[in-house]
C-alpha cells in the first residue's frame, strides 16, 4: 500500500467539489485499491474490488447503524429505513422486502410499467416535444402504484413523480435541490402513514396481498407492527427507487444516441443483448458514488488499518470503471456481458453481496426488468433528437444528462 501523504486529512469538502471522480482519484495512487482517508471528520478506509466487497458485506466487519449522515436519511432513504439496521432487525425488515420484489411478483410491475409507457407513447405523439426523464419518472410513477395498490388519481401521478424524484435528486447537496427533498419527504411520508393507519382501521381496504397491504401489516422482530411512519418509508423505499429507474431510462437514451448500432439489436428484441445492453447502461453510467458503513472492531485491509467507529467505503462507481475488471471501461461495450459470466461482486451499481442476507438492493431484479421492457421500446420508438445539453456532470451526484434527454416529433412504432 502507498501511504498518502496527509492520510488523514479531511477530504468532505474535494468529495463535494470532485463528485464521482473523488474516490477514483485517490484510488489511481494506490495500486492496492485501498485509501486512507477522513470524511466528516471520521477516519475512513475506501476499498474496491469483488474480494473488498466481501469484506465490506461481513457483519462482523462493517454495521450501518449510524453510519449515514442525517443529510442522506432526511431525504433520500427516510429515518429507521431498512438501509440503517443491522443483525437481526435488519433480516426481520428485509424480509418485508424479498418477497414483494421476488422475481414471479415482478414480472407483474414490469407489465403495469409497459402498459403505462404504451399509453403515455400516444400522448406524446401529440404534442410538439417530451423530455424522456420527466416522462419516464411519470410512467414509472403509475405503474409502481397501481401495483403497489397505492390509490393515485390521474391528476395526481405528475406532481407524485416531481416529489419522489426530488427525494433522489437532493441527498448530496446542500442547495435547494436538498430542500425540495425534505419537503417531499414530509409531504409523502405524512400522505402514506395516513394510507397505512387507514388500511389497519379498516377505513380502506388494500388489494389483498399487494404492497401496501405487506407493509401495513409487517411485524418487527420484536412482534410489533411497523410505526406508520416507519411503514411510510418502507413504501416510499419501494415506490421511489422504482421511479428512480427514470435516470436509468435517461441514460438508456442517452446511449442509443450517442452509439446508434445498439437500436437495431435491442428493436429487434434480442433478450440477451436486451439483457447485456442493460447491465452495461448499469454499469457503465454513474448513479451511486459509493457506499459506506462503520468498523465494528480494529481493521485491516490490504495492509492499511482503521480504528474501530471508523467509515469504510466501498468504491461502487470505481470497481465499475475498473481496468483490471473491465479492460477498457470507459467504452460502452455490452458485448463485454455476453463474452464471460460476470460475477455478483464484480458489477455492483446497486451494492454487492447477498440480498437475502446482507443490505445488497433487494430490487436489482426488478431495475433489470424495468429497463429490459424500456430500453426495448425506447429503441423502437421513433424521434428527433433536437440541438440541448447533453452533458453529464461528474461532479452533480447523482448525475444525468442536462437536459433530461428532451425529444421532437414522437411516433409511435409500426
Ligand atoms: C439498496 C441502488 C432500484 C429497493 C440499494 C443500494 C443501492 C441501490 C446502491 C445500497 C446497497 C447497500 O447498502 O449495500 C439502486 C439503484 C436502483 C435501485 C441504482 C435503480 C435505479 C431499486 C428498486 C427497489 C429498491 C426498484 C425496490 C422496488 C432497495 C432497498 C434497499 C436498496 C429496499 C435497502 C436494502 C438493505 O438495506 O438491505 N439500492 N436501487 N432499489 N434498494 Fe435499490
Amino acid at each position: 500500500m502507498q501511504t498518502p501523504r496527509r492520510p488523514w486529512a479531511d477530504h468532505t469538502l474535494p468529495l463535494l467539489a470532485e463528485g464521482y471522480a473523488w474516490l477514483p482519484n485517490r484510488m489511481r495512487e494506490s495500486p492496492d485499491h485501498v485509501v486512507r482517508t477522513r470524511l466528516m471528520g471520521r477516519p475512513a478506509l475506501a476499498v474496491r474490488g469483488p474480494e473488498a466487497v466481501r469484506f465490506f458485506y461481513d457483519e462482523r466487519h462493517v454495521h450501518r447503524h449510524g453510519a449515514l449522515p442525517e443529510p442522506v436519511r432526511g431525504t433520500l432513504f427516510g429515518k429507521g429505513a431498512v438501509h440503517t439496521l443491522d443483525g437481526d432487525a435488519h433480516r426481520a425488515r428485509k424480509s418485508l422486502f424479498l418477497p414483494l420484489l421476488h422475481v414471479e411478483r415482478i414480472a407483474g410491475l414490469v407489465e403495469e410499467v409497459a402498459a403505462a409507457w404504451d399509453e403515455a407513447v400516444t400522448s406524446w405523439t401529440g404534442r410538439p416535444g417530451v423530455v424522456l426523464f420527466d416522462e419516464a419518472a411519470v410512467v414509472l410513477t403509475r405503474g409502481v402504484c397501481r401495483w403497489a395498490g397505492v390509490p393515485l388519481r390521474d391528476d395526481e401521478a405528475e406532481p407524485l413523480a416531481r416529489d419522489l424524484v426530488a427525494l433522489v435528486d437532493g441527498f448530496a447537496t446542500a442547495g435547494p435541490r436538498h430542500w425540495r427533498a425534505r419537503r417531499a419527504r414530509g409531504r409523502q411520508e405524512a400522505r402514506l402513514a395516513e394510507l397505512v393507519e387507514d388500511v389497519r382501521s379498516g377505513a380502506m381496504t388494500a388489494p389483498a396481498d399487494s404492497v401496501l397491504d405487506r407493509v401495513a401489516r409487517h411485524r418487527e422482530a420484536s412482534g410489533e407492527l411497523l410505526e406508520p411512519g416507519t411503514a411510510a418509508v418502507e413504501l416510499l423505499n419501494v415506490i421511489r427507487p422504482t421511479v428512480a429507474v427514470s435516470w436509468f431510462v435517461a441514460f438508456a437514451a442517452h446511449a442509443l444516441h450517442r452509439w446508434p448500432l445498439h437500436r437495431e439489436r435491442l428493436r429487434a428484441g434480442d433478450a440477451a443483448y436486451a439483457a447485456a445492453f442493460v447491465h452495461e447502461v448499469r454499469r457503465f453510467y454513474p448513479f451511486a458514488p459509493f457506499l459506506g458503513g462503520l468498523a465494528v472492531t480494529d481493521l485491516t485491509w490490504n495492509g492499511a488499518e482503521l480504528p474501530r467507529g471508523g467509515l469504510v467505503l466501498l468504491d461502487v462507481y470505481g470497481q465499475n470503471h475498473d481496468e483490471k475488471l473491465w479492460g477498457d471501461p470507459y467504452t460502452f461495450r455490452p458485448q463485454r456481458f455476453l463474452e464471460r459470466p460476470v460475477g455478483a461482486d464484480e458489477l455492483i451499481p446497486q451494492g454487492g453481496g447477498d440480498p437475502r442476507t446482507g443490505h445488497r438492493c433487494p430490487g436489482e431484479g426488478l431495475t433489470i426488468g424495468l429497463l429490459e421492457a424500456l430500453a426495448i421500446r425506447l429503441a423502437r420508438l421513433e424521434y428527433t433528437v433536437p440541438a440541448q445539453d447533453l452533458t453529464i456532470s461528474l461532479r452533480r451526484i447523482p448525475a444525468r444528462p442536462r437536459s433530461g434527454f428532451a425529444v421532437t416529433g414522437v411516433r409511435a412504432p409500426a
